[in-house]
């Protein structure tokens, strides 16, 4: 059930955070005549914060409590039942019954939209991932509005770690939707993500303009909306104490633009898990030799605080550093926001009209999945409902899918008609097909082709099927690689069979069965293979580990699994993965059919059966675990004519 909250800042529409603001100004919190000061008397808050916090959650708890209302906390989530494995799910389906408000900081992106969905009362984001930050969004725009008056035509630098700042997602969104030109100086490799570009264009028609030394001035007097991203961000680093250069780059972009704020963030190392997490002395600080320049003399100093080293405290004794004032602003705007969301429940205000989007979710067990690693849909299945918003963009793009939790785009090339079962390659002439698939709840999409055939998806318009192999042949070409692999493998090598999801898991466990016969003891585990792209990048398939349990890969002897080889992508990938996992002390590939036209160098060491084909032809394995009432069997078939145009009859 979805209450009107707050996950995102688009929850609220610009007319209601005036109206929050309107409340805050009013708010004079732990004085007699404070407006509402009993408004939440009878009142319970639960405050579930699974990641270290000072100012939200405490600021949180005094504004309820300035409030007259109560607060129920877990100190520590460590010490609560989610240490049990409790769901998210469970726990704000629960928590819901013993409070009136949830306020939830969590470390994976679009946790608090998986818990908005189970409670049954308001929650409040406190904080998603590397996702939004929409209370800390609040506080930010009041501070600046109190310092500056009106927010529209204001000029905002925002320098730091933009990749994973949850603050500078949502603050951005805000910015734009008040019309504030907004000037991104991001630290090297932690570039604001193309997920949050997409969106500032997609909603808000901000565009990314590169900005040349010496025409950031031009750029920003000519129009109000305007947004900047410099070419190279890193050039901008202006406050890197050991690069003069760098230093004089950005005094020549920015010659003559009156900045009204410079908003400066923290390196979010602890969300620093992939290769580039950047260089400490390339990332951007604030000093006092910024309080000398006289071009910023009217610039105020904000930071969503705690700080580290990027902001020098220095700069707190000038009239311009404000990030404690914008701390302290926590208590009346969250008491004014608390306020406006019990009043809104009680009137029943409904949340803001949005945009009419395309909402579509997986009609089969296996579709399209956020490439997000830190998407709450990958980390809590049981949570969660996979749903996307469907965007259709320009020539060659391919279709492209926002995940409703976390936002995170990702392309399908895919379509399928759930009814007749019939795929096909999606181009542009097919946009108002889709349309129409999903009006009717017919649509279904895939990332792959291999992942459309596991679920006896056929393509549009083939040929005659031919079985190649088969049960006999199957059962006898497994055993014969079982044979070969003990062959192969000295006594005392600790084996591990990966199965590539999923019918290469089915394989595998085959394999180890076979291997359990003779005697050979080996593990049975899971690869996953997802995504036709990484997001933004056409990079090839994402691939990960099966993430239940911890794999141990260091010294063993591998064997990955798969149905059916051809361009060697896939294990490729998933080579690359097992290798970003760990050290083992060997790898070999066993393959029911290799299909052969290998576009990357990749060998099987086992292979059931070589099955020349060509492009046109599609090579199918068909297995007993996977297919209802069938036998084991190999089929191949072609493709008459894989290409589609919108006014063929493609439900036929
Ligand atoms: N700004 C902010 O979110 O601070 P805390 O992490 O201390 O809550």
């Amino acid at each position: 059930m979805n209450h009107r909250g707050l996950v995102t800042i688009d929850d609220l529409a610009d007319e209601e955070i005036e109206e929050i603001f309107r409340l805050a100004d009013g708010m004079k919190p732990g004085q007699e005549d404070c407006p509402g000061r009993s408004m939440a008397a009878g009142k319970i808050m639960a405050t579930l914060f699974y990641e270290p916090s000072t100012r939200t959650r405490l600021s949180f708890e005094s504004a309820m409590h300035r409030l007259g209302g109560a607060v129920i906390s877990c100190p520590d989530m460590k010490s609560s039942s989610a240490a049990k494995g409790e769901s998210i799910a469970d726990t704000a389906k629960v928590v819901s019954s013993y409070a009136d408000v949830l306020v939830v900081r969590h470390y994976w992106d679009g946790a608090v939209q998986a818990m908005a969905e189970h409670a049954e009362v308001p929650l409040i984001n406190a904080g998603d991932g590397s996702h939004e930050h929409p209370t800390q969004t609040l506080c930010d725009l009041y501070t600046l509005r109190k310092e500056k008056g009106e927010l529209k035509g204001l000029t905002v630098a925002i320098c730091g770690d933009m990749k994973h700042g949850r603050t500078i997602h949502s603050l951005v969104y805000a910015l734009a939707r008040f019309g504030v030109n907004v000037i991104i100086l991001a630290a090297k490799g932690m570039e604001l993500p193309a997920y949050v570009i997409d969106r500032l264009d997609h909603l808000y028609h901000y565009s990314p303009i590169a900005v040349p030394s010496g025409d950031l001035n031009s750029v920003v007097t000519s129009t109000d909306a305007v947004y900047l991203t410099p070419t190279q961000p890193h050039q901008l680093a202006l406050f890197t104490q050991s690069n003069p250069y760098l230093e004089g780059q950005l005094s020549k972009a920015a010659t003559g633009l009156k900045l009204d704020a410079f908003y400066v963030t923290r390196q979010q190392k602890e969300r620093q898990t992939e290769n580039g997490s950047g260089d400490d002395t390339e990332y951007p600080r604030i000093d006092e030799r910024f309080l000398k320049i006289k071009r910023f003399k009217e610039t105020v100093v904000m930071h969503p605080l705690p700080r580290v080293d990027e902001l020098s405290p220095e700069v707190d004794k000038d009239r311009r550093g404000i990030y404690f004032k914008q701390a302290a602003y926590g208590v009346p705007v969250r008491m004014a926001l608390i306020k406006y969301l019990f009043d809104a429940a009680e009137a029943k205000k409904p949340h803001p009209v949005r945009k009419s989007s395309l909402l579509y979710e997986n009609p089969e067990l296996l579709g399209p999945q956020c490439l997000n690693g830190n998407c709450v849909t990958r980390k809590e299945t049981p949570s969660t409902h996979p749903r996307f918003e469907i965007l259709f963009t320009g020539p060659g793009s391919g279709l492209i899918l926002r995940c409703l939790y976390c936002d995170h785009q990702l392309r399908v090339q895919y379509i399928g008609h759930a009814t007749t079962k019939r795929y096909c390659s999606y181009d542009l002439t097919l946009e108002a097909t889709v349309r129409e698939w999903l009006k009717g709840g017919e649509l279904a999409l895939f990332d792959s082709i291999k992942q459309a055939e596991e679920q006896s998806y056929e393509p549009y318009k083939t040929g005659p099927q031919r079985t190649i192999m088969s049960s006999g042949e199957v059962h006898e070409a497994i055993q014969k690689m079982a044979q070969q692999i003990l062959n192969d493998t000295p006594e005392s090598a600790s084996l591990l069979v990966l199965g590539i999801r999923t019918k290469g898991v089915f394989i595998a466990n085959r394999l180890v069965a076979e291997l359990g016969h003779e005697g050979r003891n080996a593990e049975a585990r899971e690869i996953e293979v997802f995504g036709s792209r990484e997001e933004n990048h056409g990079a090839p398939s994402i691939v990960t580990l099966e993430e239940t349990e911890p794999l141990n890969i260091k010294g063993r002897s591998v064997i990955l699994v798969d149905d059916v080889i051809h361009t060697g992508r896939t294990v490729k990938s998933a080579l690359s993965i097992i290798f970003k996992s760990g050290r083992p002390q060997s790898v070999r590939l066993a393959v029911l059919v290799d299909r052969g036209h290998r576009e990357v160098p990749v060998k099987p060491n086992y292979i059931g059966k070589h099955i020349p084909s060509s492009e046109g032809e599609r090579v199918r394995v068909k297995l007993r675990e996977v297919e209802k009432d069938e036998q084991d069997k190999v089929i191949i078939y072609s493709m008459i004519n894989p290409t589609i145009t919108r006014k063929q009859t493609l439900t036929g």
